[in-house]
């Protein structure tokens, strides 16, 4: 066989894993717990992250609270391509952030700060926003996707080639992804999305990529005038914003590695259109659709004759079977208009046929229920519970929920 013909380029050099020296560095801890938390139990050194959200979401607030922290045992070099020092200054001032080793500068060319860091190795190396940043003699143009990729290109090979962890800001689109492509979450180590609920002022941090820890985790926060605050147990307030009027329903799903206590609220009402409406937020819109032809179909009553609204409080979003039910009880307490037990929790998924199945992971929601004075639990007939103080309700089948509701 005719041998292959060389292209450029050196021969690489080939090693056992077993001769790699790992990086023994320990994680950067900030000492603000939900940030550590999300971010894998600190930030992993030699890495690089995006902190992406809406605009005005909090995005500088939080890493510069993130950094002043940070700043307390490491060398960070704060790289602000969107603010003047002075807009930065004074946001510092208002936010008590008052480090004397964290460096500032408002150089937005991309070489230029690669140089700066390459030079001086800091520890830690943040750039607000790389959306700003610029690549001076690049074929790409400023600010185009082209020119975001190849930035991150050249910030990944800063982190892993001098050990500096890189933490950068993004804009997100109006669709809610990372406005460039989305190669660019391909690029980096990890990547966390701040959101805002509708009240509250609540803030919550997520992980939807961590090459160094678990995804989907969520760390909670509250704006305020000095800033983002810690909120240690979102459940706490959530709980209290529970009506247990006709239509509300308590769920719980979990998220990363927290169960969520949250309200399901069902509105129907008899329609006037040929075709009802279904206004869903919060929930999948066809789970409800579902579970309302169950509901019809072996109850007999006629909820397509009714306009279905239907939200989750707190602007959350559910996608777990594990509300099933509690749809479900939302759905026929609003038709009924008559509420449920007061402090009851449900938590079951409903099979095609109207039976009630069992759910995993119900000794932690469980648990998260009792902490918060809930003291009905509502689930499937073999749902086996153990060591509850509370009074637990079995259903075979979504026939037996009427029972729940009088006169039915
Ligand atoms: N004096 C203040 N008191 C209370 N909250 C304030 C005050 N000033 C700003 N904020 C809050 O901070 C938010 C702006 O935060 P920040 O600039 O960190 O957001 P960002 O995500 O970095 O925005 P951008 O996308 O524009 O960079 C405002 O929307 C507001 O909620
Ligand atoms: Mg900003």
């Amino acid at each position: 066989m005719e041998a292959k013909k060389r292209t450029t380029g050196q021969s690489a050099h080939l090693v056992k894993l077993n001769s790699v020296e790992t990086d023994t560095k320990p994680r950067l801890m900030s000492g603000i717990k939900e940030w550590d938390r999300v971010v894998g139990d600190g930030i992993m050194p030699s890495s690089l992250i995006i902190l992406t959200g809406d605009p005005g979401i909090g995005k500088s607030t939080l890493l510069l609270q993130i950094t002043d922290k940070l700043a307390e045992h490491h060398v960070v070099y704060y790289f602000s391509t969107e603010e003047s020092l002075q807009q930065v200054k004074q946001r510092a001032q208002r936010l008590n952030c008052t480090s004397d080793s964290l460096l500032f500068s408002d150089q937005a060319n991309l070489e230029s700060i690669i140089n700066t860091a390459q030079d001086h190795k800091p520890d830690v190396v943040i750039i607000d926003s790389i959306q700003n940043c610029y690549v001076s003699n690049s074929q790409t143009i400023p600010g185009s996707v082209g020119q975001l990729r190849e930035s991150a290109f050249h910030l990944m090979r800063l982190a892993k080639e001098n050990g500096i962890t890189v933490i950068v800001t993004g804009h997100i689109t109006k669709e809610g992804t990372m406005a460039g492509p989305k190669t660019l979450e391909h690029m980096v180590d990890a990547v966390f999305y701040l959101q805002g609920e509708d009240r509250w002022q609540t803030r919550v941090l997520r992980s939807v990529k961590n090459r160094f820890g678990t995804i989907n985790e969520l760390g909670f926060f509250q704006m305020g005038e000095h800033g983002l605050e810690e909120v240690p147990n979102i459940n706490q307030q959530l709980i209290a914003e529970v009506s247990y009027c006709p239509g509300s329903v308590l769920v719980s799903f979990i998220e990363g590695s927290k169960p969520i206590l949250l309200e399901l609220q069902a509105l129907t009402i008899e329609s006037k259109l040929a075709m009802a409406q279904r206004v869903v937020s919060g929930v999948d819109h066809k789970q409800v659709v579902l579970i309302a032809a169950i509901l019809q179909k072996y109850l007999h009553i006629k909820l397509s004759a009714q306009d279905i609204f239907f939200k989750v409080s707190g602007g959350f979003k559910v996608k777990s079977s594990s509300t099933d039910l509690g749809i479900a009880l939302a759905l026929l307490s609003s038709y009924f208009q008559q509420p449920l037990p007061e402090k009851s929790i449900a938590l079951g998924e409903i099979s095609l046929t109207g039976q009630i199945k069992p759910i995993n992971q119900i000794a932690t929601f469980v648990r998260e229920a009792e902490k918060f004075g809930i003291e009905n639990i509502l689930v499937a007939k073999n749902q086996q519970i153990e060591h509850s103080t509370c009074t637990i309700k079995h259903f075979t089948n979504v026939y037996e929920l009427l029972a729940l509701f009088e006169d039915n």
